[in-house]
């Protein structure tokens, strides 16, 4: 069993001398996901997604970028896997895509999809590297959504029946699995925003898909444990959003951040944790749907045990309640076009200040400690782990051929030293995974931004690692910031 190490990680401790210094067993990793880096999009058996109709429809990418080639990590596995062992990871945490398993969605397992993700497992096995793996990082089987994608309940069935292949094939090699990333961009992105695959702009469909989601998560958290046993770790990794009051003293702007709160978080935290939904997301959206697509029992399924929750951190919000209603306003950075805050009409977000990153989002790693304190307060058995957390920045080869990513290297700092605080203050954090390893397809803005502590020549596919790349891994070498 390679499962990640859960005892503890307790023992960060300030030192002043050398700075903050990590325990042994703290996971150091870096992540990826499927249709960001691996291209290959037609090769191998593998099924279209719903990201590749997207990004091949004209206008719903920057520059029309898709994912057809990306940094080809496809053909490249031995080389990454290399340059993870030379960084020193202890965890590589990455995404399977689920068209690549089940071309359609369904049926029977395409071998040459399998077989690639057990050489992926393997060579990680081999270099010291501990795989950690999602098995849904938004690229959903374009068949499916045909059938209605994630507004269907029977998307969350399939989805299942997927994972269980998956958990069959790569058995305890896995040292963690993830379900989801980031269902909220899943939902609201995708089905009420359209700045996402698969491009909706229906608020209801964007709360059903939600819910299935989560059906999703627990379906194939119990399907995967049912296949490997009852003590395989599984995990899933929220987005969660801090907001902010703009005015700390107005019980309005309270109530829209309260708002906030319950279609951003409470409506996956709740059913994960309580098996529930909270009664003021139900009372928000009355008027849009009476939620019937809830059945019984659904809350039960939703409601495993999670051995770790990841957690996605790169920025804050502040927001109000401004009296008119219609459309939103977005300050947050991920895109203009119908608002996904379903529910909050009246709610308005103001620009941050800065420093911001090269997707305009501020940088702000006290909210960082905020966000896990607050989990650790409401959730205390249940150990945390940064599955993403990393910065885009307008990077410059230098005439040495290097990136001297000091930008970069201080977010990371910031934000790693942020991680500590929280732990000294009592969160349970097990680890800490940079978004990303490589620049990559970051999604509606194609290659232009880049978030890898390694640089990818798109030309020529060459990979160099940034100075952020060895400032992580003296950190991962010392375990002293
Ligand atoms: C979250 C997503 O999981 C990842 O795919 C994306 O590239 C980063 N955030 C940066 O936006």
């Amino acid at each position: 069993m390679t499962s990640i190490d859960t005892s503890p990680a307790t023992d960060a401790v300030a030192d002043p001398g050398t700075g903050r210094r990590f325990g042994a067993d703290f996971v150091w990793g870096s992540a990826t996901a499927a249709y960001q880096v691996e291209g290959a999009a037609t090769e191998g058996g593998r099924g279209p997604s719903i990201w590749d109709t997207f990004s091949h429809t004209p206008g719903r990418t920057l520059n029309g970028d898709t994912g057809d080639v990306a940094i080809d990590h496809y053909h490249r596995v031995t080389e990454d896997v290399a340059l993870m062992k030379e960084l020193g990871l202890a965890a590589y945490r990455f995404s399977i895509s689920w068209p690549r398993v089940q071309p359609g969605g369904s049926g029977s397992a395409n071998p040459e999809g399998l077989a690639f993700y057990s050489r992926l497992v393997d060579e990680l096995l081999a270099a010291g590297i501990k795989p950690v793996v999602t098995l849904y990082h938004w690229d959903l089987p374009a068949e499916l959504e045909e059938a209605g994608g994630w507004t269907n309940r029977a998307t969350a069935y399939a989805f299942a029946e997927y994972a269980r292949i998956v958990a069959a094939e790569l058995g305890d090699r896995v040292g963690l699995w993830t379900t989801l990333n980031e269902p909220w961009c899943a939902a609201f992105l995708g089905y009420a925003a359209g700045v996402h695959a698969p491009g909706r702009t229906e608020p209801v469909a964007a709360l059903q898909a939600a819910h299935h989601l989560n059906l999703a998560h627990g379906l194939a958290a119990r399907a995967i444990r049912d296949e490997l046993g009852e003590d395989t770790p599984v995990s899933i990794t929220l987005n969660l959003h801090v907001t902010r009051p703009v005015d700390a003293t107005s019980a309005a702007d309270a109530d829209a951040v309260r708002q906030l709160d319950a279609v951003g978080n409470r409506i996956w935290l709740d059913p994960l944790f309580k098996g529930t939904y909270p009664a003021d997301l139900l009372a928000d959206t009355a008027h849009l749907t009476d939620w019937s697509f809830v059945q019984p029992g659904d809350g039960e399924l939703i409601n495993v045990p999670l051995d770790s929750l990841g957690v996605n951190y790169y920025s804050t919000s502040r927001a109000r309640r401004h009296a008119g209603t219609g459309e939103p306003e977005r300050a947050d950075g991920h895109g203009a076009g119908a608002s996904p805050w379903v529910g909050a009409d009246t709610v308005e977000f103001l620009e941050m200040p800065g420093p911001h990153t090269a997707m305009g989002w501020n940088i702000d790693p006290d909210g960082l400690v905020e966000l896990l304190l607050r989990l650790h307060r409401e959730y205390p058995d249940t150990p945390l782990m940064i599955t993403e957390n990393g910065a885009a920045f307008a990077d410059e080869v230098g005439p040495d051929g290097a990136v001297h990513d000091d930008d970069r290297v201080a977010y990371l700092h910031g934000h790693i030293d942020a991680v500590a605080r929280a732990i000294d203050a009592g969160a349970d954090v097990r680890g800490y995974f940079v978004w990303s390893l490589f620049d990559n397809f970051e999604w509606a803005f194609g290659y232009e931004r880049r978030f890898g502590i390694v640089r990818v020549d798109y030309d020529t596919q060459v990979r160099t690692p940034k100075d952020s790349a060895r400032w992580y891994a003296d950190l991962i070498a010392t375990g002293s910031l």
